[in-house]
């Protein structure tokens, strides 16, 4: 029989007595678990006074857990220092922009700038290592958790020291600082690196260049950390591999992870719905593909959702029907093996009691507890699908740098947010049911039929460059305003916006009408925009929307330039839903890009592709039953599909094509 896909959790037993922890087992088989993530936040319990360990319960947790066939993804326990640690060494403790320090008490509270707190975490490391690392059970080595969750940034005096070394590497000289930071401005030349401070609280805009290298420094710093950690565990244990959690999605914004996933082994991510948000299930497709492509399309673990509720958000909606099984295999269908929880057993102390997990507090008797052994169930079917691969025909380039620059201070507009330009073209694509591939600035984009690029404020010349390459060789590219702006220092590329694209789009655009609030213009095709409207000469495209209304009346929103044996759109402006989703049928229409397959609305439709198969996943968004058109056999249900495979409301269908 083939294994099933991976199933598991957080599993964090030191907070239950042993009648609890016994029956835990039990209930991970009736669930199919096969994979659970340990000692993430145990270092008190592990170590509860400096050089005196408790390693009892965690050793009879794995054996225990081997006993029943469940591997684990064993932690470094170093995600929270225990309080004699911070006691012993207040200066490990982390600090705001403002010079508040981060106290104990939460979590995450220190440093990894700290020389002081990376030995003790380093000791740590090697104690685990040391101890588990032949132990049967252990699958793989989990460094820290959500490095930089809490804390992305650290002002403290470590992190100025560490973030003036960086600076030395990056620039060499001082003098060549002074010419990327631009500043001749405001008298801010400097005379040495011992005069350069992160972007402390200061009486106006701090240097956007500072602010923008100190993201870039922060960014590095914490794989600094990773790299450490991990760097033990391959020297005392080269035949494990390693990760760490990433949080890849729109809400987290400072960690440059396209640039951590070499470190990685296995990529994994953490995801969480936005409750408040009725489309929650578009971002989450959008953060699997993204998580798909920082793994570089190789198939990737993710290590957190929830069954239902989070405790973090300001309403903390319980899901709906089937919404927990949508949500898992959407992430299958995008190229996760593995599906996990946070947590295994809803605490019942903490600050967490209120998050929903596996085992709720209600027990056995519950929906919730119904649909995790349900999704046990599933991903055990599915095992066929592992190591099989989400192929596109569209690039979309989301890059880090140019998120953190395109909402630097003192811009245009405070109002611009890169992910809901980023957000608002992925999701006319995922209308569409076409799939799409997240790739990072200055990526290879040949092979693409389609390239979007949303935004894209700083661009380096090799990344422009990479553009206009895929548009000569025949795709069709879009990029939108507020892009090719400032160069990769946040020096403006003179001579008329969108610098950097100007010629491959044939247009000047020579100076920037933001909207207000609510403010909207009218466009020739009776659609509107907002948030953005700029005065764009056409030199050398054509004029595919103009302006109806406003000062701007009759100058061009949308062109298009015919380029090579490709085209280059530009977008000037923020469209509404229905421009957005016209502009992005002329591209897949003139690219000649189809849909993964035809599907009513509302219902989302991928592949995977193995070797000499393919997997159609189908989910089901609507409250009504759905047909779409296919052959083979609907793995979850067990059942031959001739013709077309019926997918319950709320529900799934993974169908092995013939
Ligand atoms: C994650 C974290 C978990 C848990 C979870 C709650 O950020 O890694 O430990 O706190 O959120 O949603």
């Amino acid at each position: 029989m083939t294994r099933g896909l991976d199933y598991g959790a957080d599993y964090n037993p030191e907070q239950w007595p042993l009648d609890v922890r016994l029956e835990d087992v039990g209930l991970m088989r009736e669930a199919g678990v096969t994979i659970l993530s340990v000692g993430i936040f145990s270092w008190a319990m592990l170590e509860p006074r400096e050089g005196e360990h408790d390693f009892g319960w965690l050793d009879d947790t794995l054996d225990r857990l081997h006993g029943a066939g469940i591997r684990v993804a064993l932690a470094t326990a170093t995600a929270s220092p225990p309080p004699w640690l911070t006691r012993k060494h207040p200066e490990i403790l982390p600090e705001l922009a403002d010079g508040t320090v981060l106290h104990p008490g939460g979590r995450q509270a220190y440093s990894v700038s700290s020389p002081v707190f990376r030995d003790y975490a380093l000791r740590m490391t090697r104690t685990m290592a040391e101890r588990y690392g032949e132990h049967p059970a252990l699958a793989l080595w989990h460094v820290d958790n959500e490095l930089g969750c809490h804390v992305p940034h650290d002002y403290s005096d470590d992190a100025a020291a560490a973030f003036r070394r960086w600076l030395e590497r990056r620039y060499g000289t001082v003098a060549a600082l002074n010419t990327a930071w631009g500043t001749a401005f405001w008298s801010q030349r400097y005379g040495s690196f011992d005069e350069v401070l992160p972007p402390r609280t200061a009486p106006t805009y701090a240097n956007p260049t500072q602010q923008l290298d100190f993201a870039r420094y922060s960014s590095d710093e914490l794989l600094v950390h990773y790299r450490a950690l991990r760097d033990v565990l391959r020297e005392v244990t080269p035949h494990v591999p390693t990760t760490t959690n990433l949080m890849l999605s729109t809400g987290t914004k400072w960690m440059d992870y396209f640039s951590w996933a070499g470190d990685l082994d296995v990529v994994a991510n953490d995801h969480y719905l936005r409750a408040h948000d009725p489309e929650g299930h578009v971002e989450l497709a959008f953060s699997a593909d993204l998580t798909r492509g920082v793994a570089g399309g190789d198939p990737w673990i993710l290590m957190e959702h929830s069954t239902s509720a989070v405790n973090w958000q300001p309403r903390n909606r319980a899901k709906g029907e089937g919404e927990m099984l949508r949500n898992s295999l959407t992430h299958v269908a995008r190229g996760a093996d593995a599906v996990m929880f946070f947590q295994w057993r809803q605490s019942a102390a903490g600050a967490e009691k209120f998050h929903s997990a596996m085992v709720p507090h209600a027990g056995r008797d519950t929906n919730v507890w119904r649909r995790t052994v349900e999704l046990g169930a599933a991903l055990g079917a599915l095992g066929p699908v592992r190591g099989s691969r989400v192929r596109a025909d569209v690039a979309l380039v989301f890059d880090y740098p140019a998120w953190w620059g395109a909402e630097l201070d003192s811009h245009p507009t405070q109002a611009l947010r890169y992910t809901d330009e980023v957000l608002a073209w992925y999701r006319a694509l995922w209308r569409r049911n076409v799939t799409v591939d997240l790739v990072p600035a200055g990526a290879d984009l040949t092979g693409y039929r389609v390239v979007v690029i949303p935004t894209l404020y700083c661009v380096t010349d090799h990344a422009a460059a990479a553009v206009a390459r895929a548009a000569e060789a025949g795709a069709s590219v879009l990029v939108t305003f507020f892009s090719g702006i400032v160069d990769e220092h946040d020096h403006v590329r003179l001579g008329g916006y969108p610098g950097a694209f100007r010629d491959l789009l044939g247009v000047r655009t020579e100076e920037f009408f933001p909207l207000l609030d609510g403010e909207r213009r009218t466009l020739d095709d009776g659609t509107s925009s907002q948030l953005w409207t700029e005065k764009t000469h056409l030199a050398g495209a054509e004029a595919v929307r103009t302006y109806a209304d406003g000062p701007l009346a009759g100058w061009p929103a949308v062109t298009r330039r015919a380029v090579g044996d490709g085209v280059a759109w530009y977008a000037a402006t923020r469209l509404d839903e229905t421009g957005t989703a016209r502009v992005v049928d002329a591209l897949l229409t003139e690219a000649g890009v189809a849909p993964a397959a035809e599907a009513p609305d509302g219902v989302e439709v991928v592949r995977r592709h193995g070797e000499g198969t393919s997997f159609l996943f189908v989910v089901n968004h609507t409250g009504a039953d759905v047909t779409v058109a296919t052959h083979g056999r609907e793995l979850i249900r067990a059942t031959d599909v001739d013709g077309e495979v019926r997918v319950p409301a709320h529900g799934v269908a993974v169908v092995q094509e013939s």
